[in-house]
């Protein structure tokens, strides 16, 4: 399965490294390929780069790793056929940019009625998004090492073959999953990122997971 990794920030980087280790050809994306040549010679990153058309277009599977608000954007540069029919993993959050942080609360541009990603399923009803990665800082998204326990990544997402690829995806990469269903999840799982981010701006602390415990 090729893997179209669209976004050259931390997650971008991240993911494409990790799928890259995993074995997977990869070719990560961004609307500037210079600014990623530099960071494949620095890291050692052996995956192909591309603008966001070309890696939209090499993926049997998408990743889609940018600003949330500027989602929509993205997809419109990559060229919505390029994601018809594909899983789409959505690892994006919908934080406002214009607002800040209240006792280390983050805010978002979305409401309760309609989640980010289903905004963007709705924008393009003939992919198959699947919400992942979102609830976890990006240096612990491939092989989290806890020790023995393992993370649990919560997924969500209408095509239940699509969620059930992501998830063979997601225990290579060290995670438990907790299927959580269809799109309508979402919200749910996007504010997640909300409670993430709160040790961080109170105390400093990145680097913790979410786990579910199970009898
Ligand atoms: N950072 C984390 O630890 C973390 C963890 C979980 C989830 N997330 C979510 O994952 C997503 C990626 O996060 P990130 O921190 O890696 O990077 P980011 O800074 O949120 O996003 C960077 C990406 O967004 C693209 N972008 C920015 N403005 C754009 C525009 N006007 N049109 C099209 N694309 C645009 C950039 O494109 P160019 O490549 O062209 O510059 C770049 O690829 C976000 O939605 C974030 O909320 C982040």
């Amino acid at each position: 399965m090729k893997i179209g990794v669209l976004g050259s920030g931390m997650v971008g980087k991240v993911l494409a490294q990790g799928f890259s280790n995993h074995s997977y050809e990869v070719m990560i994306g961004s609307r500037d390929k210079k600014k990623l040549e530099v960071w494949k010679d620095e890291s050692g990153y052996k995956g192909l780069v591309g603008s966001f058309e070309e890696t939209s277009n090499f993926g049997d599977l998408i990743i889609l790793s940018v600003k949330g608000a500027k989602a929509i954007e993205a997809i419109n540069l990559s060229g919505i056929d390029n994601f018809k029919g594909k899983i789409v993993i959505d690892t994006t959050n919908p934080i406002d940019d214009t607002k800040q942080p209240e006792n280390g609360v983050i805010k978002f541009f979305t409401n309760s009625e309609q989640s980010l990603m289903e905004q963007l399923q709705s924008y393009v009803p003939e992919a198959k998004f699947v919400k992942a990665f979102n609830s976890v800082g990006a240096i612990l998204m491939v092989n989290p090492d806890f020790g023995d326990i393992k993370p649990t990544m919560v997924i969500c997402g209408n095509d239940d073959n699509a969620r059930n690829e992501v998830t063979k995806i997601l225990e290579k990469f060290g995670w438990e999953v907790e299927d959580m269903g269809k799109a309508n999840a979402a919200g749910t799982i996007e504010n997640l990122c909300i409670l993430w981010c709160i040790p961080g701006f109170l105390r400093n602390e990145w680097s913790h997971a979410f786990k579910i415990l199970k009898k």
